[in-house]
């Protein structure tokens, strides 16, 4: 027992760290409750009484060179922590923080937003996955009407059928339900059509969709919304409309934005006409204010949509639609410097 005490004295005398953990593990070991020193005066009891006054020094020997040594060190761990700072070198490189990127389809996102909240436009959203009434029926597509072909989707349970909504349209049935006019909202989100997928169309897609109802909304006033829009989006200050068909809107048309011919970008995406198509519209129809309960004789109201990825494709030059689904970080952080 007393060569055992004696090689422990041997152990603390040798002892040295400049690490703090290191230090706690043999302050731990020796003088915890279920340290060493504890664990040997457990053992006094049965020293037999002759050797009991050469045991007792030896256990007061190893716990002073414990406890000295452990001052020792403690002592010199502070001073040099002193000297450092408790902040350490002060010019020393920071922990570098990984700035991440917006994806440019919300960059789009936000920006149509804030044209649009900017003429006093709120932003509502709703479910993708949607039942009949709200993406279909309410938006006078009737059952087996033919309109529906246009908008092809996936069904997710069928009678009653829920699918993945086919364009925004149905967030503002929701809105309609819940509010009365005047509405002013745009629904942006996620939608779903059931399209061969390539480098022009994809099954998924981002829109923003606009319903503005009130009392006497005229087309001038969509036209003068949809002029001010390209403005302030594209800087672009010509637009034309060309009649189109929407189950939802009547009159229908389909926006072009002129956007010039001077670079050979201008030429391939234009088809060399300088015009390009960039949106849907029309005077809302008078059943879809009917189906939900809108007065049709006393409100008018006009709505739109638009899809984000042709904006992005053309503000951000992106050659194949496909590229926004991939998550590859080489196309995602090009986009670092937008916010
Ligand atoms: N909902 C139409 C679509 O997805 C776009 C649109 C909205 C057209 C509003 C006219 C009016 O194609």
């Amino acid at each position: 027992m007393i060569d055992k005490i004696k090689e422990l004295i041997g152990e603390a005398e040798a002892f040295t760290t400049d690490n703090k953990d290191t230090l706690d593990t043999f302050r731990i070991k020796f003088i915890s409750k279920k340290g060493l020193i504890n664990e040997i005066f457990a053992e006094f009891k049965n020293v037999p009484n002759d050797q009991k006054k050469e045991f007792g020094q030896a256990i007061n020997s190893l716990k002073n060179a414990v406890e000295g040594k452990i001052k020792l060190i403690q002592d010199t761990l502070e001073s040099k922590e002193e000297s450092i700072g408790i902040f350490g070198d002060l010019t020393r490189p920071g922990t570098p923080i990984n700035i991440g990127s917006r994806h440019p389809i919300s960059l789009v996102k936000n920006q149509v937003i804030d044209v649009f909240s900017n003429i006093g436009f709120n932003v509502s959203e709703g479910p993708e996955i949607e039942d009949d009434w709200h993406n279909f029926e309410a938006l006078n597509f009737p059952a087996h009407h033919p309109a529906r072909d246009m908008q092809d989707t996936f069904f997710v349970q069928m009678n009653p059928d829920y699918l993945l909504r086919t364009h925004t349209s149905s967030v503002q049935v929701r809105y309609m339900e819940n509010n009365q006019p005047p509405i002013r909202t745009i629904s942006p989100g996620r939608v779903f059509r059931n399209e061969a997928i390539s480098s022009r169309s994809h099954c998924i897609f981002h829109q923003v969709e606009g319903l503005y109802i009130d009392k006497d909304v005229s087309f001038a006033d969509l036209k003068q919304t949809l002029l001010y829009f390209t403005k302030e989006m594209f800087g672009k200050s010509k637009i034309r409309l060309r009649p189109s068909y929407f189950p939802f809107t009547e009159p229908s048309a389909e926006v072009d934005v002129y956007w010039g011919l001077k670079t050979e970008t201008d030429y391939r995406i234009t088809k060399g006409t300088g015009w390009l198509e960039i949106m849907g519209c029309g005077m809302v129809d008078p059943n879809v204010l009917k189906a939900s309960n809108i007065n049709p004789d006393e409100y008018s109201g006009f709505a739109f949509g638009m899809g984000l990825e042709r904006m992005a494709m053309l503000l951000y030059q992106i050659g194949d639609i496909r590229m926004y689904f991939e998550n590859d970080v080489r196309f995602l952080e090009q986009f670092k410097s937008n916010f």
